[in-house]
């Protein structure tokens, strides 16, 4: 039977009516009104009437991009969304009358990525999801780690600067600040301000109005040199992340989702050079391989989906 999954991001929800083997039959998208959890969850709700509608549904997914807590009932916190201690599972059941959980949105893609996309070999895997956040998602012995509290797998606020940039998580130098969709445009920015290499971006900033990331995924297709420059950047702070990552759940693979992993090897070579240069016991240490999403930016709503037909058959 069919399910749904909804993904909450930081700039975009998606939602989908999700067959049992993974494939998507139907599909929305709305832009996120991130400051208001209140139409956040109106958005939701109709989203999920709109799928239902004439289809026989065994239950919602809901994959949102925070803290989660281990009943996955309520979002503690999120970074880029103002969710604080937000009964969010509870808040929609009511209205949908619909068996419905909540997973963090990069789990979700995680898992899908395990399930039906390019990890369906592998035992142990972590997956980093590159968008307006990091986000992460461990799965170990061919399971989905969620930890004592819920939030195993933020690993996007994983230190890596000592008393680096602040992050929306309250902390410093976390990771989500240097290897995100958002740090990238930043470097992107600050290389344009340099001059020299970064005067291809520099043109595109004020031809377009400011550099986004539809301007810099052109660029990086027509491998402008300061583009590749900053993509070159972001690689390597995620290949230190990753070394550390080895250090404590040593996967045999590594996968790259969210938008900016569309760049592919360009992402991923320097990931895996930085990587093999900070890894302990480099040189000793078996390489993991790495690869980007192959559900590319449904990897969310089909792992949603797929993770709340499988809560609803087993309670
Ligand atoms: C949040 C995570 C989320 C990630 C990607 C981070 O800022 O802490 O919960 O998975 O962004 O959306
Ligand atoms: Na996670
Ligand atoms: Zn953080």
């Amino acid at each position: 039977m069919h399910s749904i999954g909804i993904d909450i991001g930081g700039t975009k929800i998606a939602g989908a009516l999700v067959s049992d083997d993974g494939r998507i039959l139907d599909e929305v998208r709305q832009p996120t009104p991130a400051e208001d959890p209140a139409a956040i969850m109106d958005l939701v709700v109709a989203m999920i009437e709109r799928l239902r509608s004439g289809n026989e549904v065994i239950a919602a997914g809901v994959a949102a991009a925070g803290f989660i807590d281990a009943d996955q009932s309520t979002v503690y916190y999120a970074p880029n969304i103002n969710w604080r201690h937000e009964p969010f599972r509870d808040q929609l059941r009511e209205r949908v009358d619909l068996d419905v959980t909540i997973d963090n949105d990069a789990n979700a893609a995680g898992w899908a990525e395990f399930r039906f996309g390019v990890a369906r070999e592998a035992h142990h895997m972590t997956m980093l999801t590159i968008g307006t956040g990091v986000g992460g998602a461990v799965v170990t012995g061919d399971r989905l780690l969620r930890g004592g509290f819920g939030t195993a797998g933020e690993l996007g606020h994983l230190r890596i600067v000592p008393e680096g940039l602040p992050c929306g998580c309250g902390a410093r130098g976390c990771i989500e600040q240097y290897g995100s969709g958002r740090a990238l445009l930043r470097m992107a920015n600050e290389i344009a301000d340099a001059g020299g290499i970064g005067l291809g971006l520099a043109a595109a900033r004020e031809r377009a109005g400011a550099l986004t990331g539809g301007v810099l995924a052109e660029l990086i297709t027509e491998h402008d040199p300061g583009a590749l420059h900053a993509l070159r950047q972001l690689g390597g702070w995620l290949g230190q992340a990753c070394a550390s990552l080895s250090a404590v759940l040593d996967p045999e693979l590594f996968v790259f989702g969210g938008g900016v992993a569309i760049a592919g090897d360009l992402l991923l070579d320097p990931v895996r050079e930085s990587y093999l240069a900070h890894l302990p016991a480099r040189g000793y240490h078996p390489e993991p391989r790495f690869a980007v999403a192959k559900l590319n930016n449904h990897a969310g709503v089909v792992g949603a989906a797929d993770l709340a037909r499988i809560h609803a058959a087993t309670s």
